[in-house]
């Protein structure tokens, strides 16, 4: 079965003008994982395109392929059917030109922030005076100069996943991909970051997958909420978040805002209820 035809944008055809508008296309993905003696669909049948600097955020409920989705993007996971394209070819593996963000952070407790945000730079084999000015174009950004020379443990929560961004921006990649990132955080510092994250995407204009299972924070930040459902995992629908940007407090308490996120949450929560038994046991 050609699964080319069903596909909007004739993938084979990568020099034609749909494919430069889209950073990140998804086509007709989808991953299976053996289970006894059968197979269960973790990511169903997926297409989604994101364009170049656009913010997409994916809300749904707990199993059902968000986590996969990104780690396709990434290069972590290997989609069993179709394939993801970045700039129009294929995905195969980690690089950097994606920074994959995920909310365990895992800093190196023995280094400071900088010797941290440093790290990657080091690996990619950067010279000394190079990785030294985009560490701390990096630290900058996300408000941690005071910090620079800190250890981790004696920073806050929010601050350690600052340095966790910065680490990530500092490799300077073209696609942020994001998985609940601020999800162990107290609502405050949430906030916070959240409006650092949008501040520092309208300068650099870097193309955003964003995963969250807060739906006030999925309509906050992008301009596409991707909603999805379980069983098999699937993109239920999409909902354009027709508010402008800069995001302000204000709007996030227009009505405006009170209206698309009642949609989401009317998507992610209506959807019929997971069942327990879905894989053999
Ligand atoms: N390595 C694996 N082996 C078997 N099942 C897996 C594996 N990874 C993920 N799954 C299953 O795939 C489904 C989707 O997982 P995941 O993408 O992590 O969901 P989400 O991030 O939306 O919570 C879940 O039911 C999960 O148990
Ligand atoms: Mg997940």
């Amino acid at each position: 079965m050609s699964t080319a035809q069903s596909n909007p944008t004739d993938p084979t055809s990568t020099t034609s003008s749909t494919s430069s508008t889209s950073k990140l296309s998804f086509r007709a993905v989808g991953r299976t994982y053996p289970v006894g003696d059968g197979l269960f669909t973790a990511l169903g049948n997926v297409s989604l395109d994101i364009a170049d600097g656009e913010f997409v955020t994916v809300v749904g409920p707990s199993g059902c392929g968000k986590s996969t989705l990104l780690g396709m993007a990434a290069g972590l996971v290997e989609p069993t059917s179709g394939r993801v394209l970045l700039d129009g070819v294929p995905v195969t593996g980690p690089g950097p030109d994606r920074g994959v963000i995920f909310q365990q952070y895992a800093l190196f407790p023995w280094l400071t922030v900088r010797r941290n945000v440093e790290f990657g730079l080091r690996l990619a084999a950067v010279p000394a005076a190079e990785r030294r000015r985009r560490a701390q174009y990096a630290i900058d950004l996300v408000g941690l100069t005071d910090f620079a020379d800190a250890l981790p443990k004696t920073l806050s929560g929010g601050m350690r996943q600052r340095c966790a961004i910065a680490r990530a921006y500092a490799v300077d990649p073209q696609v942020l991909l994001m998985d609940e990132p601020f999800g162990a955080l107290d609502a405050l510092t949430r906030v916070q970051l959240q409006n650092q994250l949008l501040d520092t995407w309208s300068r650099e204009r870097r193309t955003v997958l964003f995963i969250t299972h807060d739906v006030d924070e999925a309509v906050y930040l992008a301009r596409r909420v991707v909603v999805m459902a379980a069983r098999p995992g699937r993109i239920d629908r999409i909902v354009d978040v027709d508010l402008p940007y800069p995001r302000t407090e204000e709007i996030r308490l227009s009505a405006d805002f009170g209206r698309i996120r009642n949609e989401v949450w009317h998507a992610v929560y209506h959807q019929p209820p997971a069942t327990p038994a879905t894989r053999a046991t």
